[in-house]
């Protein structure tokens, strides 16, 4: 999905996720060229948290206020979000607790990575034209969604 393509009353709320969605991805990119072990977790750690804080962002904040507006047309589809949410917090668990040398390290990572492509896919070939289609206003939960970023990552501000 482009940027540019995005109307007014969707496009702060949606570009915020469309980066962190780019940025998620260019991390697990890199991950796959890396060879240095200490470099390789640090990749692990900071996509970790990038996927924790934007799971954050779209459980408290954009799915809720979704599925206020239209239950019937969203339900379905935040209900598979959340499943699939569920799944990437376990292996992000399981990744930030175990030595990077263990044989399923990069295996987790991998996987995670599908996961996170999946998720791309979903949000911004299924949700995000529909959120468009149907006009939903995002302006006001924009500001929310940047803040509660702020509180979680307060380097976030910068970037
Ligand atoms: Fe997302």
């Amino acid at each position: 999905m482009n940027k540019s393509e995005i109307p007014a009353a969707q496009k702060a709320a949606l570009s915020l996720l469309l980066d962190d969605h780019r940025k998620v991805k260019k991390i697990f990119k890199d991950f796959e060229k890396e060879k240095d072990v200490a470099a390789r977790q640090r990749m692990v750690e900071e996509a970790c948290t990038e996927l924790t804080v934007h799971t954050k962002i779209e459980e408290e904040k954009f799915y809720p206020y979704l599925r206020d507006q239209d239950p019937q047309a969203f339900g379905e589809l935040l209900n598979e979000a959340l499943v699939e949410h569920a799944s990437a917090k376990e292996l992000i668990t399981q990744l930030q607790g175990m030595d990077p040398e263990d044989d399923l390290y990069d295996a987790k990572f991998t996987v995670l990575g599908e996961y996170v492509n999946h998720h791309v896919t979903e949000e911004e070939g299924e949700l995000f034209p529909k959120v468009i289609s149907k006009k939903i206003d995002l302006k006001d939960l924009a500001q929310e969604m940047e803040s509660l970023k702020q509180d979680l990552v307060p380097s976030a501000a910068m970037s």
